[in-house]
C-alpha cells in the first residue's frame, strides 16, 4: 500500500497554532509518509537480507527507520484530527470513561498535561486492551515508549518542532492552547469504535 498525506486543512478557529507552524508541521508529516514510502519500497527488493547485523547494518537502518516512519505518519495524523477549535466540550459519556480510571476528568486532566511536560516527543491517551484501561503515555521518540497494543484516543505533539517556532520555549502556554481546542468529537468518536 502506498502512503498518500491526508490532507488537513489549517482554520483560522484553532488558536493552538498559527498558520506559519501548522504549515512547517505539515511538510515534516509529509516526509514521513515519503520515507515509509522509500522503506517499503526497500523490503521489497529483498536486498541485504543476509548482511543484517545489529551493530551496524543497512538493513537495522531499515529497520529501526520503519517504526520511527510509520508511528511518525500515525501519530502526526491523529494529532492534527483531534485539533479542533475553541469551546469544544466533551460529552459526559466521554468524562466518565476518563473519570473510571483516573478519578475524575480533572485528574485525568491533570495527568495528561503531566505527562505531556514529561516528554519528549509525544503523549497519548490511550487505551490498553491487557489491563483494561486508558493510560496516559509518555513517548520520548515515535518509536520510544509505546505499547505493543494500545489505541490511541488523544494524541499531543511534544517535540520542540510542534510549538518552538510559535512559543519559543513557553511550552506551558501551548499545553493550555491545545487542551482548550481539543476536538471531543473526534475523541468520542474514537471511543466509540474501541
Ligand atoms: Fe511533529
Amino acid at each position: 500500500m502506498e502512503f498518500v498525506k491526508l490532507n488537513f486543512e489549517y482554520s483560522d478557529d484553532v488558536t493552538v497554532i498559527n498558520r506559519e507552524q501548522f504549515e512547517a508541521h505539515m511538510r515534516l508529516y509529509e516526509g514521513y509518509i515519503n520515507k515509509m514510502n522509500e522503506i517499503d519500497g526497500l523490503l521489497a527488493e529483498n536486498s541485504d537480507l543476509e548482511q543484517a547485523n545489529s551493530t551496524y547494518s543497512e538493513y537495522r537502518g531499515i529497520k529501526r527507520g520503519e517504526t520511527f516512519a510509520l508511528n511518525g505518519v500515525i501519530l502526526h495524523e491523529f494529532y492534527f484530527e483531534n485539533i479542533g477549535s475553541l469551546n469544544n466540550v466533551p460529552e459526559d459519556s466521554v468524562t466518565r470513561c476518563l473519570a473510571r480510571d483516573y478519578g475524575s476528568f480533572d485528574l485525568w486532566q491533570d495527568h495528561f498535561v503531566a505527562t505531556a511536560k514529561a516528554s519528549r516527543g509525544w503523549v497519548v491517551l490511550c487505551y490498553d486492551p491487557r489491563s483494561d484501561r486508558f493510560r496516559n503515555i509518555s513517548l520520548d521518540a515515535h518509536d520510544i515508549g509505546n505499547i505493543a497494543i494500545s489505541v490511541p484516543i488523544l494524541v499531543l505533539d511534544m517535540y520542540e518542532h510542534a510549538y518552538f517556532l510559535e512559543y519559543a520555549d513557553d511550552k506551558t502556554t501551548y499545553i493550555n492552547n491545545f487542551m482548550k481546542n481539543i476536538d471531543w468529537c473526534i475523541v468520542k468518536d474514537r471511543l466509540e469504535s474501541l
